[in-house]
């Protein structure tokens, strides 16, 4: 054996010269190890990654020929994490390691910088890797500058390469469509190269979203199975490549889509590109899910430690079609039935062109006073009157063309002279590479908040993607940095919103799911993630999209019947049933209830109050997926495991009865747990009345099971578990 350089404790530093000897380097969180080598030759190779090896196995791990961060032109055989032309014209790029660092950011955190060096230009790539050890995730990018004398141009810029050496791989993706987001499809990957991608460049996730399970040697399962679950933080165009080559190895390059994004990165420039943050696990997927969950409470999202409010949304309730009155009248009802927040939504802004459809009237935010003559403040007080918060849909990132703000800026939306504006539903997107365009964005919000300091959250709405892809503001030859450009400029305006609005919740909407990743929402409270608001297809979308992101921030509302999009009629209590097992809300309009569908409300949001700390805090068990089986479930589990909700749903009626058990997951086998029904449809009889207020222990309930029929179809259970003496 060698005598080799570990680095893997912290604080350490190994320079270039050293790589005489075998310098090791070992990225670890609690349960897993990444490691890399410097082979004689001075490059840079990924050795291994998986469950933890100790110092020892480390040291013994094998020399590959598995470049880190395959660079074109000296690593060409698969796809390239990098492609450069550099200042002189040449094509190629070769990459020596230079050096490591690794530093303790906190308690919890590593970070491990590698420096890698071209042979002969001055052109550098840093990778860096943060390690979050209690979570099991590591969060990759990659820097890159240069101090050639021209500009150098990059075409390929990829976050991360990972390599695996298995006999078979199933790549499970996240594709939907407007109104059905966030379908699970698991395929084996053979030979070739498999990109789940967009090339949206704005509400980039519409179709696909950028996360991954990538199980190896079979079939992704919830409790058991090799898997590495990853998901790139970027909102804009992306790409993840699976390519499994010649020798049945696997490479996956994630990064921004290289596709017509080339970017000319001057002298001294740093190019940050996104975080691609993954996972290991040797125990499925289920673990996985809870692992981002609970790395999201503490980084990935806005305020992750907080309890999310319930909203009323006047949106399906009216539509563009309201008055001060009707909103003072939905007020009114949404306090009486327990909601914390009214949330107005589009349609209340645009004079000289009323925002009374879509057409018109995005861009001018001034209050519409022909529906609120008395102004914003109005209604603010209304709702403070009723002892509720009031919210506030925007989209300031879009603009009508006809509205004043395009009259006046024709230039400052994305499109491109000799080419008929492009509409989608009927608007363009502002040009937010450009400086002007930021300030106006922020401006809006900044106006309106200061304006009305007591509005308590934002819904933050984007609805179109880019086509045309042109830019008023950027010279010709960077024309294609506006994909880049833009995310730079969105998260420019975010940053200064929060740096100023620290107070002030906000919903990541972007109704098709167009814009949920972990760039974007650590300046969000909360998302949409459908306009469908079907209670049956959301236990699809909430099942795919749970699997990365955590419930606390998805909003679930309960809408009327027959449903605006799909036209099923569920009962009440399933359109609930469903809402209450992520953040409740609801969408429609309360006069239209009847007596008893309001007390039923009430009560429902009462009951949601008693299990919101379980749901929006406790760890997610998937016990029956809608997939596979005819009744689905899950369960949320208090850290601690002293109180535990269950979710039980029937998707089709089955004839003699299902009876499928339920076999609970996380509570304590040794303690006694006391299961009653919650937010029952009457106070009579219940299919699960013989065990109701029953005590058994954990143990029993994660054997055995709870047992208890259901029959018709929009069945469902909200089972609360209690630990008792
Ligand atoms: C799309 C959103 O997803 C809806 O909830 C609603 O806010 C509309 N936009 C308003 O135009």
């Amino acid at each position: 054996m060698k005598k080799s350089k570990i680095a893997g404790c912290l604080l350490l530093c190994v320079a270039a010269t050293a790589y005489a000897e075998t310098t090791t380097i070992t990225v670890n969180t609690r349960n897993t190890s990444l490691i890399y080598k410097v082979d004689d030759a001075g490059k840079l190779r990924q050795i291994y990654f998986g469950p933890i090896l100790d110092a020892e196995s480390v040291e013994n791990t094998q020399m590959t020929q598995v470049d880190a961060y395959p660079a074109f032109g000296t690593s060409y055989i698969n796809e390239a994490a990098l492609r450069v032309v550099h200042g002189d014209g040449n094509t190629s790029t070769e990459l020596y390691f230079d050096g490591v660092e690794q530093n303790r950011l906190g308690d919890d955190m590593t970070e491990t910088v590698i420096t890698l060096k071209d042979g002969y230009f001055p052109f550098t790539v840093k990778l860096f890797f943060r390690a979050y050890e209690t979570n099991d995730i590591i969060e990759q990018w990659s820097e890159i500058t240069h101090a050639e004398k021209k500009p150098v141009t990059l075409y390929n810029f990829a976050s991360s390469h990972l390599f695996f050496n298995e006999p078979s791989y199933y790549l499970t993706q996240f594709c939907g469509e407007w109104a059905m987001e966030m379908n699970m499809v698991e395929t084996q990957l053979s030979r070739g190269v498999k990109n789940i991608e967009s090339k949206l460049g704005v509400r980039s996730d519409q179709h696909a979203h950028p996360c991954f399970y990538l199980s190896l040697g079979g079939k992704a399962q919830e409790r058991a199975g090799r898997v590495i679950g990853g998901t790139l933080a970027w909102p804009g165009s992306y790409r993840l490549s699976f390519e499994v080559d010649h020798r049945e190895n696997l490479h996956i390059v994630s990064g921004i889509n290289p596709y017509a994004s080339h970017y000319i990165l001057a002298p001294k420039e740093v190019f940050k590109t996104p975080a691609l943050l993954y996972t290991y696990s040797d125990s499925g997927v289920g673990v996985i899910s809870r692992r981002f969950h609970r790395w999201a409470q503490k980084y990935g999202i806005y305020r992750g430690d907080k309890t999310r409010t319930t909203l009323l949304n006047n949106w399906e309730a009216t539509y563009f079609d309201f008055n001060e009155e009707v909103l003072s009248g939905i007020i009114k009802d949404a306090a009486d039935m327990g909601f914390e927040l009214f949330l107005l939504d589009d349609g209340w802004f645009g004079n000289k062109y009323p925002r009374n459809s879509d057409n018109a009237g995005l861009g001018d935010w001034d209050c519409n006073k022909k529906k609120l003559p008395h102004g914003l403040g109005y209604l603010v007080e209304e709702a403070k009157k009723n002892g509720i918060k009031f919210g506030i849909w925007l989209e300031p990132e879009m603009v009508n063309p006809k509205s004043e703000l395009y009259e006046k800026h024709p230039d400052w939306v994305i499109g491109q002279p000799h080419r008929q504006l492009d509409l989608s539903r009927n608007q363009l997107i502002l040009d937010l590479s450009n400086p002007k365009v930021q300030d106006f964005v922020f401006g809006v919000i900044d106006k309106i908040l200061s304006e009305n300091p007591d509005i308590a959250y934002i819904k933050w709405d984007c609805n179109r993607f880019v086509t045309n892809s042109g830019s008023y503001f950027l010279s010709p030859e960077k024309q294609s940095h506006l994909w880049i450009g833009y995310v730079r400029g969105l998260f420019s305006v975010l940053e200064r919103v929060r740096t100023k609005y620290k107070d002030v919740s906000m919903m990541c909407c972007s109704g098709g799911g167009g814009r949920i990743d972990y760039a974007t929402l650590p300046y969000f409270d909360e998302f949409w993630i459908s306009d469908n608001t079907d209670a049956l297809d959301r236990i699809f979308i909430q099942w795919g999209t749970t699997q990365f992101f955590p419930s606390m921030a998805l909003a679930s509302h309960v809408s009327v019947v027959p449903n605006h999009i799909t036209g099923r009629t569920e009962p009440l209590k399933f359109r609930f049933d469903v809402a209450m097992s992520a953040k409740l809300g609801m969408d429609l309009q309360p006069k239209d209830m009847s007596p008893e569908d309001k007390t039923f409300s009430r009560n429902a949001i009462k009951d949601y109050y008693k299990i919101r700390p379980i749901v929006q805090f406790g760890d997610l068990y998937r016990l029956l997926s809608p997939y596979e089986s005819r009744r689905t479930a899950m369960m949320y589990v208090a850290e601690d495991k002293s109180e535990a909700v269950l979710f039980a749903y029937l998707l089709k009626k089955t004839i003699n009865g299902d009876t499928q058990p339920l076999i609970l997951e996380g509570l304590e086998p040794a303690r006694n747990y006391k299961v009653t029904e919650l937010n029952k449809a009457s106070q009579g009889y219940s299919w699960f009345t013989p065990l109701e207020g029953k005590v058994f222990s954990g143990d029993y309930l994660m054997k055995y099971g709870l047992r208890f029929t259901m029959y018709n179809e929009y069945e469902s259970k909200v089972i609360y578990i209690e630990s008792v003496k």
